[in-house]
């Protein structure tokens, strides 16, 4: 993808079981890139960041189906925002901040749901290839946890939060065992089970370091 190529902000993406604290540090997170490296932040999500995309994040989170089918629809969402939304930002210049990107499908659908990740990897690099993140934030921490912070949290939740214990110990294992090729030395594993102020602390040694 050609607006991939000619890219001069940098892409980074948070990662984590939901109730892991992505949301809750994200605005932190931007204010300190801006503050750090004097550049605007765009702030996005996956499945979603634009209309077609937020559609199909509706349909995706709400709409019961086959995973496959779950991968290949959040496949259409991401292929959506990268071209309209994630290039266009990075090729300006500005440093696009990302809740959820390739490493959600490989650790919910590959690890919750079974699906290959064999066959992930190669949707997500016919939809993405050439647009790697330059730094992974990955949120880590016990389903458990995670569970009771999201009973915490309120709300309606969705398909996946609906999900039991057992189920978010797989997505957690594939996000820390099964890294795809490369992503290892991209990624900042956090110990999510700190209070906030200490995550802002590890937060912002990472990000001064981008
Ligand atoms: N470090 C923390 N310690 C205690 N509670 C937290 C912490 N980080 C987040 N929370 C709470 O946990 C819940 C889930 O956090 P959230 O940021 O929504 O997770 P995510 O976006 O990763 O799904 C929220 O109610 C939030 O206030
Ligand atoms: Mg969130």
């Amino acid at each position: 993808m050609s607006q991939t190529s000619k890219r001069l902000g940098k892409f980074i993406v948070l990662e984590g079981i939901d109730g892991a604290g992505k949301s809750t540090h994200i605005d932190f997170i931007a204010e300190t890139i801006r503050a750090a490296h004097g550049v605007q932040v765009l702030i996005t999500r996956e499945p979603g960041g634009t209309p077609l995309a937020e559609k199909i994040r509706e349909l995706v989170l709400h709409q019961a189906m086959d995973v496959q089918t779950e991968v290949l629809l959040v496949a259409a969402a991401r292929r959506d925002h990268v071209r309209q939304l994630i290039g266009p930002a990075l090729e300006r210049g500005d440093w696009v901040l990302c809740d959820r990107f390739v490493d959600s499908t490989r650790a919910y659908q590959g690890g919750g749901g079974g699906v290959d990740l064999g066959w992930i990897d190669g949707i997500n690099r016919e939809v993405s290839g050439p647009l790697e993140p330059d730094r992974v934030i990955l949120f880590d921490l016990p389903s458990q946890i995670a569970a009771a912070r999201r009973g915490g949290r309120g709300g309606h939740g969705d398909r996946f939060e609906a999900q039991d214990v057992a189920y978010f110990e797989r997505v957690r294992d594939v996000y820390l065992t099964q890294m795809r090729p490369g992503a290892q030395e991209k990624t900042s594993i956090l110990n999510a089970e700190l209070d906030v102020s200490r995550i802002q602390m590890e937060l912002q040694k990472i990000i001064i370091n981008i």
